[in-house]
């Protein structure tokens, strides 16, 4: 494989924070039940006050909502349901003017069954779609092993691929290695796959032109089909960095991958640590809040108050990744997002989500806060399915705004709302947190101040473990600049600790934020002594 270095990233997002919006949860502007592209507008200055940097909006494109709009039925078409493009644009300006980027959520690799493109493909007659999607060459050809495929569905002789639900047939980017058994696998720079190629650069080129900052890439790992080690997607993306580098430069590429190793040498600027890719992050944050050792089948997460959590499970698996990438890109980190269900306030009390905040806004990389997750929101179980939410569906209700009607979300009639709301008497509001300054929100807001004024604990800014164990507390480490560096360490365990670990510096270190720990200096030997459920930041000289 040809290997092409990404080349330098947008400024902006060495010092990015994100919160990410579900658009049809976040605000509801015309009392439809339905959040919108306006009522996202209203609320910018609440984004602002977070002091975020960035927007990752979800799909809000046409769609059947099939699954929740990651089914588009047209990429240059904000949904109704939504608003307008023009509604978009001036979400894009209003951002800009509070300093705050929206990127949009791109379907890269397949449409909704109701896109024209598909329709017209899915024709028996041959047109210039036939060779968009990946059909089998015979409607009897169903079972294609490694393969999910949809037959009877029109009268074309064949049977077509999905990516993931029916609802939801594969773009056609070609096969890797075309199976000469099979020809109706396409090679990659086939006609069909070229011109879906072109497609998918003239849609980032439409709203990259009209004031957008970037995409996210929904499953961008797996365009290419058949292809070991995702050769020919990485080619594919290295192509499109390459073209965004010359003409866009400031804008970002966010990868669904799951393997940030892989997706940064692709060109994607930053990918995510998700479940999807990485269990680690299970590891350290969501496993299932079992009774007690040996009777729990899934285990302990690290942030977990009993303390039964093992740091080496996620941090193995992150460093490794971290290690190969360095400075070449970011590794995104999220509270939380609308398929990790329960959300992170699940188990927790204000002070461990604290901690948690606190992980996230020292780390490398660049924050997510799904929205909602920075009062504390709840997931609410058992809800019906919605839009082929499925068990995700608890995590995307409606924000939580105030004392008023349906939480100030939103005038309609409760019944129509697009999920139910949180009925607990005491579930979190925005407005009630407002004036609580010591509120999840408050600490949150603090938090990310830190993070931004100053660069040692930002996106690249090196990054070293000082302490961590497998099945011990707490977890401790370094962030350093050019001038300053800094000393991170969280116990979520509700017992205090104690921890030793070397550093060359016998600086007296000052809390920034947190616990007043007992952080001793002693002979290269340093000491640390955190209370149960506590931790900081501290400066200390540059070793
Ligand atoms: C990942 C998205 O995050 C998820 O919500 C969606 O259902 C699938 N990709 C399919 O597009
Ligand atoms: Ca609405």
């Amino acid at each position: 494989m040809k290997e092409t270095p990404p080349k330098s990233k947008p400024e902006w997002l060495e010092n990015a924070i994100f919160y990410q919006i579900y658009p049809q949860s976040f605000y509801d502007s015309n009392g439809d039940g339905i959040g919108d592209i306006p009522g996202i507008i209203n609320k910018l200055d609440y984004i602002q006050s977070l002091g975020v940097t960035a927007v990752w909006l979800n799909p809000c494109f046409v769609s059947p909502f099939q699954d929740a709009g990651y089914d588009v039925a047209d990429y240059y078409k904000v949904a109704k349901r939504y608003g307008t493009n023009s509604d978009l644009k001036r979400l894009f300006e209003e951002g800009r003017k509070r300093d705050i980027r929206i990127l949009l959520d791109l379907v890269a690799g397949h449409t909704s069954i109701q896109h024209p493109w598909f329709m017209e493909s899915s024709k028996p007659e041959r047109n210039q779609y036939t060779d968009y999607y990946i059909w089998t060459d015979a409607h009897w050809k169903w079972e294609i092993p490694g393969y999910r495929v949809v037959s009877g569905y029109s009268q074309r002789d064949g049977c077509y691929l999905t990516n993931f639900f029916y609802s939801q047939p594969a773009l056609n980017y070609g096969f890797a290695n075309p199976d000469p058994n099979h020809p109706w696998q396409q090679p990659v720079d086939a006609p069909g796959p070229m011109r879906v190629r072109q497609e998918l650069k003239s849609i980032i080129r439409f709203w990259l032109e009209m004031g957008a900052s970037g995409f996210r890439v929904d499953m961008a790992g797996s365009l290419i089909k058949g292809d070991p080690g995702n050769r020919e997607t990485m080619k594919l993306w290295q192509e499109i960095r390459a073209w965004l580098d010359v003409e866009f430069p400031d804008a970002c590429l966010i990868s669904e991958w799951g393997v940030p190793s892989q997706a940064i040498q692709a060109g994607f600027h930053m990918d995510f640590c998700i479940p999807f890719g990485m269990p680690g992050y299970t590891a350290l944050l969501r496993k299932a809040f079992g009774p007690g050792p040996g009777t729990d089948p899934y285990g302990f997460s690290f942030f977990d108050s009993r303390g039964h959590g093992n740091i080496m499970e996620f941090l193995d698996e992150y460093l490794g990744h971290y290690q190969k990438i360095l400075d070449m890109g970011l590794i995104a980190f999220p509270t939380g997002n609308h398929d990790i269900n329960p959300r992170i306030s699940k188990g927790r009390s204000t002070t461990d989500l604290e901690l948690v905040f606190l992980f996230i806004l020292t780390m490398p990389g660049v924050p997510f806060i799904w929205y909602g997750d920075e009062i504390g929101m709840r997931s609410l179980d058992y809800l019906p399915s919605k839009e082929g939410g499925y068990n995700r569906t608890g995590a995307r209700t409606p924000m939580q705004w105030s004392e008023d009607t349906n939480a100030g979300f939103s005038t309609a009639a409760t019944e129509k709302l697009y999920l139910p709301i949180d009925q607990a008497k005491d579930r979190p509001t925005v407005l009630q947190q407002e004036n609580d300054p010591d509120s999840l929100l408050q600490r949150v807001r603090r938090l990310v101040a830190i993070r931004k004024t100053h660069p040692a604990l930002q996106g690249s800014a090196p990054f070293k473990i000082l302490f961590a164990h497998p099945g011990e507390y707490p977890l401790v480490f370094l962030r350093e600049a050019d001038q300053e560096s800094f000393i991170i360490a969280v116990n979520p365990f509700s017992h205090s600790v104690e921890a030793e670990f070397p550093y060359l510096s016998n600086s007296v270190p000052q809390t920034i934020y947190g616990a007043a720990a007992g952080l001793i200096a002693n002979n290269n030997l340093w000491k640390i002594h955190l209370p149960g459920t506590s931790g900081g930041i501290y400066r200390v000289a540059k070793s």
